[in-house]
Parts: C-alpha cells; sequence; structure tokens
C-alpha cells in the first residue's frame, strides 16, 4: 500500500527544500500539500514554482478536511519551510489553519511530525518553542545543511538537508551518498 504524508509550506525561505521534498515523496506516495499564504508569495520571490506535484493540494483554511482528523490515518507531516510563527502556533496549540491543525493532530494521535524551523539568529522565545515542539512529540530539523559530503552546487546543499527529512520519514531516497568515513 502506498504511504500518505502530509506536507506544509510556510513563510519561511527556503521554498525550494519543499519542491525537492515533493519530488521524491510524490513519485511513490500519496502527498496531501497545504501552503499558507506568505510561502506562496516567499515562493513567487525565490522563483520556486509548487504547482503541477501529483498531491492533493488543500487551502489553508479548508479547516475540515480529512487530514485535520485524528481519524484520518497518514504516515507524517512535515512543515518545510516551518516559519517562526508557525512553531510557536504549534508550540502552543493554537491551531487556526490546516497546517497548525493538522500538526497538532499529529502531535495528539503520536505521529512523525517534523518541522524544518528557518530562522537565524534564534532567540529565546523560538528556543523556548523548538523545545516545547519537541516535548511534545515533533522533531526539529533546521534547514542547516553540512558540508562534509562536499557540495559543489546549491542544489547539493538542499538535497542534503531533504535526505535527513526522508530518513525521518522512512522514505528511500538516494539524493546524498550516506557517510562511510574520511575519504571513504
Ligand atoms: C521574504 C520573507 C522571508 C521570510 N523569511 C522568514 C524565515 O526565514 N523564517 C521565519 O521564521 N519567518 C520568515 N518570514 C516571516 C513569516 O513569513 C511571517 O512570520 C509569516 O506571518 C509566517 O506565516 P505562516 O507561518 O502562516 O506562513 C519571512 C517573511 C518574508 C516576507
Amino acid at each position: 500500500m502506498k504511504k500518505e504524508f502530509v506536507v506544509g509550506v510556510t513563510g519561511a525561505s527556503g521554498v525550494c527544500y519543499a519542491r525537492r521534498l515533493l519530488e521524491v515523496l510524490c513519485k511513490d506516495a500519496n502527498v496531501h500539500l497545504i501552503i499558507s499564504d506568505v510561502a506562496g508569495q516567499i515562493a513567487a520571490h525565490e522563483g520556486v514554482d509548487l504547482s503541477g506535484f501529483a498531491a492533493t493540494y488543500h487551502d489553508i483554511d479548508a479547516i475540515a478536511a480529512g487530514i485535520a482528523s485524528g481519524s484520518h490515518r497518514h504516515d507524517g507531516m512535515v512543515i518545510i519551510p516551518c516559519s517562526s510563527k508557525t512553531l510557536a502556533a504549534i508550540a502552543s496549540g493554537y491551531a487556526d489553519n490546516l497546517i497548525t491543525r493538522t500538526a497538532d493532530v499529529c502531535l495528539k494521535e503520536q505521529r512523525k511530525c517534523i518541522l524544518v524551523t528557518r530562522e537565524m539568529p534564534l532567540s529565546t522565545i523560538h528556543l523556548k518553542n523548538m523545545l516545547a515542539a519537541q516535548e511534545a512529540g515533533a522533531t526539529i530539523m533546521p534547514a542547516c545543511p553540512g558540508f562534509y559530503h562536499r557540495p559543489k552546487t546549491v542544489d547539493d546543499m538542499v538535497d542534503m538537508v531533504v535526505a535527513r527529512v526522508l530518513d525521518h520519514l522512512n522514505v528511500e531516497h538516494t539524493l546524498v551518498r550516506r557517510w562511510s568515513g574520511y575519504d571513504a
């Protein structure tokens, strides 16, 4: 049976991470996609097109969508990128749109909920919200690529982040070579 995932895209820089994740996930899984209003603006500004994926597109205000209910089972949610505002909403249970409600449901149902945050520097509020979300069951995966794979392009760096997200979703991929020691 096909796996089923929810992808939320919120108003932080780095919509390219969402695009790459969708390219991989939509090949073999059923994907529900929710894009916040500001994420749409930033996607246009950053020149990233999120249309045309084989996904079910949901309106951010469609609060009665199936995925907003705990009775709709799925294999996990990723918010990529995740703004500090959406992080704050999730950390405090303020479920006022389909992204924050679906994340809230993931946490109460103890399902995988990955937040790919992107902000720097981080305030005490950001850090406390990350801790609160993590303690409630979320996985905090800052969009923070490493360099030990010696990336040559921006795409390589994007792949490093998306690969780790896919690992946490238990989705097979070949985006990066796995580390096996220096110069192996
Ligand atoms: C061009 C642009 C870039 C932004 N980048 C970030 C960012 O990297 N991280 C962040 O936390 N907020 C960022 N923001 C602010 C959020 O978009 C803003 O807090 C918004 O209310 C988030 O709403 P959403 O989470 O519902 O999408 C950015 C805003 C703009 C206009």
